[in-house]
């Protein structure tokens, strides 16, 4: 028998896609992650396993579960996945691309805006029964986001997605990646291409769109925060440890930069004590970037089918790993 184990509560929509394939999923209802030594415990058991980014799959877990074929994780990020050690084991892992680009960058944009015209500020100061009368020199005074100018660290499909509603903005918008687009994609598009200086110094608003690698992990550190304008604002809807968090609080303390829009945490759940205590310009959210009902659901089917696929010799659509022939088993 063909069995796939679910780590954590999903959208159950998605079971619909193992019908009639044959594979039996036990589905895990609770929404807390397991800790590291049961979930090797219980995945031991299993051909496929659906997990999401707060399951830790390491070479430790792979070496416990030699039965695993197929790790689909129910994000588009998959840093905490060991991909290699994964690879070495023979066992694919994939991803869900593409169906939440929108939802994320929309909500990188909400960041941007609500940091720039302090709107959790201004909610905060009327719920507080402050507004008295409107004034010219509002409490919660903003900056203008049209016209700006957008630095975007990351220019894979959320980072498009955010430089096409920036357009609407009448934003400059630079860019800075590992991969440079071609010309005629970048006029489309409406980006310039920037070394990582550039982008620091010239940006008014720099919204973080990259993977969490060996070389992101605290890119953004005291020195960018230094390069950057006294004016600018830093956005990160991608992965916490692309910034380091501590130098980000002392930097918005210090006025080194003027704000910041957060989704995302170096030790996530956990937000450094220091950044909490910051209310003017810094916005803080849970790891919104996806939520939304139709996005989460596409994401869960999407993870679904991988499985399915991958269990079934197909090839799934969306395979981080394509050293890794898909091959059907009988488990
Ligand atoms: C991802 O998909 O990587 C997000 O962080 C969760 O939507």
């Amino acid at each position: 028998m063909t069995r796939v184990f679910v780590s954590q509560e999903i959208v159950e929509d998605a079971l619909e896609e193992f019908e009639g394939s044959g594979i039996t999923v036990d589905l895990r209802r609770d929404h807390r992650p397991l800790p590291a030594e049961e979930l090797r415990a219980t995945a031991a058991d299993y051909d496929g396993l659906i997990c999401l980014l707060t399951d830790r799959i390491d070479a430790e877990f792979l070496a416990a579960c030699p039965r695993l074929r197929v790790v689909a994780n129910v994000a588009v990020g998959f840093d905490n996945i060991d991909v290699a050690a994964a690879t070495r084991a023979g066992v694919a892992v994939t991803n869900t691309p593409r169906v939440l680009t929108d939802a994320t960058a929309d909500l990188a944009f909400t960041l941007l805006l609500a940091t720039a015209r302090r709107v959790p500020e201004g909610d905060a100061f009327l719920r507080a029964g402050k507004y008295t009368h409107w004034r010219v020199k509002q409490e919660q005074m903003g900056v203008d986001v049209f016209g700006a100018t957008l630095g975007l660290f990351g220019l894979g499909q959320i980072g498009r997605a955010v430089a096409r509603r920036a357009r609407g903005f009448d934003m400059t918008v630079l860019y800075h990646d590992v991969h440079r687009l071609p010309a005629e994609d970048e006029r489309e598009l409406g980006v310039t291409y920037v070394e990582f200086e550039e982008l620091l110094a010239r940006s008014d608003f720099v919204s973080v769109h990259s993977p969490l690698t060996d070389t992101t992990r605290h890119r953004f550190d005291a020195a960018a925060f230094a390069a950057m304008k006294p004016t600018a604002m830093l956005i990160n809807t991608a992965r916490g440890p692309v910034v380091d968090e501590a130098a980000l609080a002392a930097a918005l303390r210090d006025g080194v930069i003027a704000g910041a829009g957060l989704d995302v945490f170096e030790r996530e759940p956990e937000v450094d004590a220091q950044l909490v205590q910051l209310r003017e310009r810094v916005v803080l959210l849970p790891h919104l970037g996806s939520a939304t009902g139709t996005t989460r659901r596409e994401m869960c089917r999407m993870a679904a089918r991988n499985v399915r696929d991958a269990l079934s010799g197909k090839r799934p659509e969306s395979l981080v790993n394509p050293e890794v022939a898909p091959r059907e088993g009988t488990g």
